[in-house]
């Protein structure tokens, strides 16, 4: 891989900024000072030095984000704020996206990578991985709600929803919702097939992946190493 496509895609610099550093000397290959950095290396298994701070390759990048309302799951759009505007230039330089969407008003637990084909699998409708929402509702919900969510219930367009878990507090108008699928706008439409109206929702899990309770808001950081291979398991 060249040298400078390595730091770009790492965030650390642009290429032309890259070629730059090169230049003065501020570039190292197993302490050998690289000129050009067109030169390919091997970036598993050769050591490279960028202006004193040793690179550490990962091939993939992944993030947990905790989305704050208002945002767009999107990597651009052109009047509304996006996700991956809460993120540094550096991660931007990366392309990370979200797997999966959150609507613009939905809170919570969003994973951000650049893996595709890892993200492409994990949204397949193959998969079956539990998604885990605490939700409140307009109007307390009636009494066979959480019976019919876990027989499954069916939708105003008529679409058969899977058996969901529905736990309720005892106001029956806030509580968790957790589901094995996600169908565009599935939370609001399901309450809204009991006459009802979702007023916030968050969602605080995705399969093993729990939204980090000491991030704020749009606040992320990188996902650990039990994390990623958890994804990885699930993909
Ligand atoms: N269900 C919804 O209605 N909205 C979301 O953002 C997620 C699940």
């Amino acid at each position: 891989m060249r040298i400078d496509k390595l730091l770009s895609e790492l965030g650390l610099c642009t290429r032309r900024e890259a070629a730059k550093i090169g230049k003065l000397g501020g570039i190292t290959v197993d302490g050998v000072p690289v000129k050009d950095v067109s030169k390919h290396i091997d970036p598993e298994k050769q050591t490279v030095v960028l202006q004193g701070r040793t690179v550490v390759y990962q091939k993939f990048t992944y993030v947990m984000l905790n989305k704050p309302t208002g945002y767009v799951s999107a990597t651009d759009d052109k009047s509304l704020p996006y996700v991956t505007e809460l993120l540094p230039e550096e991660l931007r330089r990366r392309e990370l996206f979200p797997v999966g969407r959150l609507d613009r008003d939905t809170v919570g637990l969003m994973i951000l990578t650049n893996n595709g084909p890892l993200a492409h699998s994990l949204l397949s409708p193959k998969h079956h991985v539990k998604k885990e929402y605490l939700f409140t509702s307009a109007e307390p919900l009636d009494k066979d709600a959480e019976r019919d969510f876990e027989q499954g219930i069916t939708l105003a367009d008529g679409y058969e929803c899977k058996s969901a878990e529905l736990y309720l507090d005892e106001s029956r108008a806030q509580g968790r919702i957790v589901l094995t699928e996600g169908k565009y706008h599935q939370i609001k439409r399901m309450i809204a097939s009991r006459d009802n109206r979702v007023t916030s929702l968050e969602r605080i899990s995705c399969g093993e992946i729990r939204l980090d309770p000491s991030l704020d808001r749009g606040e992320w950081r990188y996902l650990t190493e039990e994390e990623i291979k958890i994804l990885e398991a699930q993909g």
